[in-house]
Parts: structure tokens; C-alpha cells; sequence
């Protein structure tokens, strides 16, 4: 990191001198990461060693960041609106707070959410990289929170605040905002791999499309996962019917910007790991990476600029990108019978078990264009290496998930008032890993896989009906089966993928 205060030094010198406040400050712990100073973006590139580059991100991820290095918002600014977007949002109880907790500014390093590797080990497995627990979800953008369940008409329109939450007393603390469940980082790097090659696979379809004849339907089928299909209404214009793919509003203008696939976020809002991280710095810590905010530029008015710079988010991407896939556990004859259940009533449909990538680098680039994985590639991941299984010129990714959004029903339904991707859709969840990763569902409300499954709806509805009409012995084995799938390094029995869509694993 590097500082306003220690850019200006010699001015800080001649400060200590007249004031005491200075000299406190020149005299305080100092920023607390510092294994990254120094490293610029070229060194990253050049650097071979991808092991000491994981290493740095890792440092970034788990390092508690403290107001040298950035954290907090700058001074709260009545004038700026909206005020509840990080910059310059206001603390809990006094100014010098750096903390707000609900709408973000609520830790000071990743890794205190991030921080379970299996919950169902006694006592828990902590590491790096994991699930959150209720307490660690971030309470996303909310500008009303009706506590006590009211039915109070005073709660009306002021600015910032949305005046339409049915207000009745049912039991009901109406609230606004998201409320979000942190998942883990496991398997990431192929998880990105995919949805950079389905992407860059709708985007060669869609210009297929434009110069095609008029009349033509082009599905977008990636990856057998299917997102709806494009008509050409005339040379260079087309029609879009999508399905799980996509923002609330066709972006007629800018055609290209319909068919990104989106993977992370329990909503699947962001193309890379490294697009979701340019958000979770600023949201939870309010540090302001370069790459949003420009060299130099102090976005927040905080006194720190580059609070983080291109180095830290690419190593941070790096250690992302490595983390280990999940694992499965060797299956006894109840869990292959839930196996087979799960494929028979239909979940397979959008827990997809497994999909396979073209190629098993994975291109880092930046800056990153969504529409194009292709451009300003700086540096290629061997995802063997990460440990994923070779297959044919890629890697088998074994997520349980079709990475498209789905419509689930009013019971799972947010409240958010300015939803990028609609309140009612989720993108699938990946179920590997998901025997360690209680509590489930984006918010956490279900403590048992049992109830997760129950709580499906809308375009699940028919898969959850089946589930349902299962003996209970039949519910046990499907049951079963899914606390095969376990997070890296904590089964004794975990196993290796084969190939195949049958999913081999070896017992070890
Ligand atoms: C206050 C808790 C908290 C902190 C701190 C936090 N996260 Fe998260 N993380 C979450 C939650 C909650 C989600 C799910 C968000 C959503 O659904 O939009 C998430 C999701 C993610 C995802 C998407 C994973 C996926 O597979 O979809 C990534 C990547 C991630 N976080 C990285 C980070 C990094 C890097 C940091 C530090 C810069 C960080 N997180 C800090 C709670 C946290
Ligand atoms: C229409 C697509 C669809 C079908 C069919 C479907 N699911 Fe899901 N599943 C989802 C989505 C989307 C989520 C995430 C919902 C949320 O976070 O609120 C999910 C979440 C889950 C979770 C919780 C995951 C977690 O990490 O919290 C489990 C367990 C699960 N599904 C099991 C099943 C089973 C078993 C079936 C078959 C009976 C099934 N699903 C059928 C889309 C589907």
C-alpha cells in the first residue's frame, strides 16, 4: 500500500513539529499489510512462482486491515447521495467509528467470514477460504428494518427509504435490504473457467445471430446448459428470449451485454472472483481498490489513496482462483441409491453433477472486459495444478450447479428494493462441498439439508414435490448421498474424480 501520509513524509516531519495530532498519527502501528508494498502489477505478471503469488494473496485475504491501510469511509457527507454507498456512509455512534455493520463496513479482514471449513466436523474445521455462519452475513443495502414488526404510518417515504413494505404486524420484521450467507472460495478457479467459456461461447453465437438471415432462431446452448435462444429480426438485429442469463432490463443497445454468465454472488451478479472482490473491498471495509477509484485518487476522502492497488487485487484473485475444488466421499450402497434419486426426480436438472472446461488454464486478465475473457490476458492457471482432474484438453468441474438464475418461488423471495438480478431468483448453488457447509440457502435459514430442499419453489416446484413424495427411507439415502460431497481435505474417505458423467470417484 502505498500512502498519502508516507508520500508525504517530509510534510508529516514539519507537521510533528507544530502539532500534536500529527505525532500521534506518525507514531501509530502503522498500516497493517505490508508483505505486498512495493510489488507492482508488472511484478506480479513476471512472476512464475505461482505458489509465492498465492502466498500474497492469501496475506491480503487474511490480514485485518486497520485505517492506514484504508479501512473506513471517509467522513460522512450529507450533501452525497445516495448516502449509503460506500465513500462516505456514517458509522455507529460517533465519527471516529469505522464501523456500521448493517450496509457493510462490518470487519476488517475477509477471512472473518470466510472462515468455516466444515461444520459438521466437532469442533468445527476453521481455516481460510470458507462458509460463514449466521453471524458472519452481510446485511446488504437496507434502508428500513421494522424491528419491533410494527404497524407504525409514521414510516413514511423519506429520502433513501422505500415507502412500500407492507408494514403489518404478522410476525414479519420487514426489511429492504439483502441478508447473505458467505459461501466459501473452494473450487473457484473452475467454476470461472466455465462461465468464461460459456460466456465467450453465447457472445460467438450472438454473432452468429447478427449476420444471420432473418427468421433464424439461434439457441444459446453452452455446455448442454440451455439460456433460451436469440432471433434474427433483420441483418444486425435480434430478438432475445433468455432464461437464466442476463440483466432485469435487454440492453438492446449493447446486445453483447445480455449474454455474460455470472457465477458468483449467491444471485449471480459478477463474472469473476476478482469482479466480486472490487466490491467486497469497498462494502465491507471501505478500501477503495485503484482499479475503481484511479491512481492516486483518494475516492473517499478518508487521507489514504491506493488503498488497494492492482498487485493486491491480482494476487488476491490469484489466491482466490487456487483455492482447492471440493471433494467426494467414496459411496456405500444407501448414498449410490441417493445418487440415483437425485438424478430420477429431476435435481440433476439444475444441480448439474459436473461440466467439463475446453481448457484447463484459466486466463487471468486485466482489466477485465466481461463480454470478453479473451482480452488483456496477463497470466494462465493451471487448474491441475489446483487440483482439479484432467479432462480430454480441460478439467471435469464436479459443482452440482448449471450456473444459471432461477426463479425459486415467493417463499425464498428477497425484499430488496433495487435488485439487479430479480428478488425471486437465485443462481444455482453449487452442492459440492455441501455435507461441512451449514446453515444453507442464500440467507442461511435453513439449518438442515432437509429443510433447504423443502424450501424450494417456483421453477423447482415439481422437483420439491418429488422430493417430498419419497419414502422416508428413500429421503434418507438422497439425504445421505449429499453429505458425500465434503470441502477440500476433510473427509477421511474423500476421493478423486475420474471422468465421466456417471462420476467415478476412487476410494483412497
Ligand atoms: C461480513 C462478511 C464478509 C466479509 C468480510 C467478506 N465476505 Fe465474501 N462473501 C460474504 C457473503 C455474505 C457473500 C455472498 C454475497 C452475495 O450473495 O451477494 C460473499 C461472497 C463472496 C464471494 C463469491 C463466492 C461465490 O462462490 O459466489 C467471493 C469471491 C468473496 N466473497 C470474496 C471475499 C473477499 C476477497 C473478501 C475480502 C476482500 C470478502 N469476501 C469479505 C461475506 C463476507
Ligand atoms: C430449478 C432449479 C433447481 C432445482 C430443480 C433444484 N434446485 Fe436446489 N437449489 C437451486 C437454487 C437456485 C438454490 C439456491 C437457493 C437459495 O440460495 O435460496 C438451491 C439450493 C439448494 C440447496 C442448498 C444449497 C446451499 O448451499 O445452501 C440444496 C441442498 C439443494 N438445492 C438441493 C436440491 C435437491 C435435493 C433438489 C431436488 C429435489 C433440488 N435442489 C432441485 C435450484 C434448484
Amino acid at each position: 500500500m502505498r500512502h498519502l501520509f508516507g508520500i508525504l513524509a517530509a510534510a508529516v516531519l514539519v507537521a510533528v513539529l507544530v502539532a500534536p495530532a500529527a505525532l500521534a498519527q506518525a507514531a501509530d502501528d502503522g498500516p497493517a499489510l505490508t508483505a505486498v508494498d512495493g510489488l507492482t502489477f508488472n511484478d506480479v505478471v513476471n512472476e512464475n512462482n505461482l505458489h509465492k503469488l498465492r502466498e500474497l494473496g492469501q496475506t491480503v485475504f487474511t490480514t485485518p486491515f486497520n485505517t492506514r491501510d484504508g479501512l473506513g469511509d471517509g467522513p460522512y457527507d450529507a450533501g452525497e447521495f445516495p448516502n449509503f454507498l460506500p465513500g462516505n456512509r456514517p458509522t455507529l455512534q460517533g465519527p471516529e467509528n469505522q464501523f456500521l455493520r448493517v450496509n457493510g463496513l462490518d470487519a476488517q479482514s475477509c477471512n472473518e467470514c470466510h472462515v468455516i471449513v466444515s461444520h459438521a466436523t466437532s469442533p468445527p474445521t476453521l481455516g481460510i477460504a470458507g462458509v460463514g455462519g449466521v453471524v458472519n452475513q452481510a446485511i446488504i443495502l437496507p434502508t428500513l428494518i421494522d424491528v419491533a414488526d410494527s404497524q407504525d404510518d409514521r414510516v413514511t417515504y423519506v429520502a433513501g427509504h422505500v415507502p412500500d413494505l407492507p408494514l403489518n404486524p404478522d410476525g414479519v420484521a420487514d426489511f429492504n435490504g439483502r441478508f447473505a450467507n458467505p459461501p466459501f472460495l473452494f473450487g473457484g478457479g473452475g467454476v470461472e473457467m466455465l462461465a468464461k467459456e460459456m460466456t465467450a461461447e453465447l457472445q460467438g453465437l450472438l454473432q452468429d445471430a447478427l449476420a444471420a438471415t432473418p427468421g433464424t432462431v439461434t439457441p444459446l446452448v453452452t455446455k448442454g446448459v440451455d439460456f433460451g435462444y436469440i432471433t434474427t429480426i433483420a441483418l444486425g438485429e435480434v430478438e432475445f428470449s433468455l432464461e437464466g442469463v442476463g440483466p432485469i432490463e435487454i440492453d438492446e443497445d449493447n446486445p453483447e451485454n445480455n449474454l455474460i454468465v455470472t457465477p458468483f454472488g449467491r444471485k449471480g451478479e459478477n463474472f469473476t472472483m476478482r469482479d466480486f472482490d472490487r466490491g467486497a473491498m469497498q462494502f465491507h471495509f471501505g478500501m477503495q481498490p485503484v482499479e475503481v477509484v484511479g491512481f492516486n485518487n483518494d475516492g473517499d476522502g478518508d487521507g489514504v489513496v491506493n488503498e488497494v492497488t492492482e498487485a493486491e487485487m491480482s494476487v488476491l484473485h490469484i489466491f482466490d482462483v487456487t483455492n482447492p475444488p471440493p471433494v467426494q466421499a467414496h459411496r456405500d450402497a444407501a448414498e449410490e441409491h441417493g445418487s440415483m434419486l437425485f438424478n430420477s426426480i429431476g435435481c440433476t436438472d439444475c444441480h448439474r453433477p459436473v461440466l467439463y472446461t475446453e481448457s484447463r488454464f484459466l486466463p487471468l486478465a486485466h482489466p477485465e472486459v466481461p463480454t470478453d475473457p479473451s482480452a488483456n490476458v496477463y497470466k494462465h492457471i493451471d487448474l491441475k495444478k489446483v487440483g482439479f482432474k484432467n479432462h480430454g484438453s480441460g478439467v471435469a468441474v464436479p459443482l452440482f450447479s448449471d450456473l444459471k438464475h432461477h426463479d425459486m418461488g415467493p417463499r425464498l423471495a428477497e425484499t430488496f428494493h433495487n435488485p439487479v438480478v430479480r428478488n425471486e431468483e437465485f443462481v444455482t448453488a453449487r452442492l459440492w462441498g455441501i455435507a461441512d457447509t451449514a446453515p444453507y440457502l442464500h440467507d442461511g435459514r435453513a439449518p438442515t439439508l432437509w429443510k433447504a430442499i423443502e424450501f424450494h419453489g417456483g421453477e423447482a416446484a415439481t422437483q420439491r414435490a418429488s422430493f417430498l413424495a419419497l419414502s422416508v427411507a428413500d429421503q434418507k439415502d438422497l439425504i445421505a448421498f449429499l453429505k458425500t460431497l465434503r470441502t477440500p481435505g476433510i473427509h477421511p474417505k474423500a476421493g478423486v474424480i475420474e471422468s465421466g458423467d456417471e462420476i467415478a470417484w476412487e476410494q483412497q
